[in-house]
């Protein structure tokens, strides 16, 4: 069973601050949900965790089973056992889909070892099956020409490949239709165990009623502000965020409202120049 630990986790990027704070644990079997509204940083904190280059951490600390995962590459984290399941995945032309899953597979091996061939294939048709895709998906480019639907459905597709320690799918649920979300629910769902601690960031009640999480977070400019069980979904599902903004006190939830301000009144100010107001 692994541990992810995020302690007081500060980071910017362009030097705007967008993580103020974070404080989260996920262990092996268990399940967490992250919501909030749109700006608020979750996305940023699945990228940071992930080592994305263009954001810098400038305090606090990310550990899996001890180990300093700042101090790793992208590739190493992956390797440590950490997965993204993003929310807008790249198109990559040039490269298919079931090679880029047997690269990212191999990667994880000791040097000079690569994965079975025909237990890779096997074990690819069957996870294609699961997850009722496209045959033809795993053969074609990674996710070029792919519908939105079939963009999240192989994100899922690499997780069962790869068997995470901890994984993240960042709104796993946008672009499913109703059947998608079910199907996608469901292998999830089939992966829980004690050695996978899943983090779901998503907007929706609906996705947590195919995957039930034993804890929900809130997020908000940039640091979570409000933890608890099941019941906190359910209320923002339909009351919405303000009980929670009350609650905390803050009037605008978004991370960069005042560099957002600041640019409005100085094009304001350069309009008005321009048009000799
Ligand atoms: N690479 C970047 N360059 C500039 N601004 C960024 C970058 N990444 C994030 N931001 C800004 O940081 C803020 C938080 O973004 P983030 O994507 O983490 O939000 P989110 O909570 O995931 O929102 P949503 O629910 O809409 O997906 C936003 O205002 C966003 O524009
Ligand atoms: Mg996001």
């Amino acid at each position: 069973m692994s541990t992810l630990i995020i302690k007081n986790l500060y980071a910017e990027v362009d030097g705007k601050e967008i993580l103020k704070g974070v404080d989260l644990e996920i262990s092996g079997g268990q399940t967490h949900a992250i919501m909030g509204p749109n700006g608020t940083g979750k996305s940023t904190l699945a990228s940071v965790i992930m080592g994305h280059p263009r954001y810098t951490v400038t305090k606090g600390t990310i550990t899996l089973d001890g180990e300093d995962v700042l101090e790793m590459e992208v590739d190493e984290r992956a390797r440590a056992g950490l997965f993204l399941g993003m929310q807008h995945p790249a198109e990559v032309p040039g490269v298919t889909n079931s090679d880029f899953i047997k690269t990212a597979m191999n990667s994880r091996l000791e040097e000079g070892k690569s994965v079975n061939l025909f237990k890779f294939i096997r074990q690819l048709d069957k996870a294609v099956e699961d997850l009722r895709m496209n045959d033809d998906l795993p053969h074609r480019y990674l996710n070029e020409g792919f519908s939105g639907g079939e963009k999240k459905r192989n994100e899922v597709l690499q997780m069962k490949m790869l068997s995470p320690k901890i994984a993240i799918l960042d709104e796993i649920d946008s672009g499913l239709d109703i059947d998608a979300l079910k199907v996608v629910g469901e292998n999830v769902t089939n992966m829980k165990s004690e050695d996978l601690g899943l983090l779901l960031i998503t907007h929706y009640q609906r996705l947590l009623d195919y995957i039930s999480a034993d804890k929900v977070h809130v997020m908000m400019k940039g640091r979570i502000v409000k933890s608890g069980g099941m019941e906190i979904i359910k209320r923002i599902d339909s009351e919405g965020y303000d009980w929670i903004k009350q609650e905390v006190g803050i009037d605008d939830v978004r991370v960069i409202e005042e560099e957002e301000e600041a640019r409005v009144m100085l094009g304001q100010c350069a309009t008005r120049e321009a048009l000799d107001l």
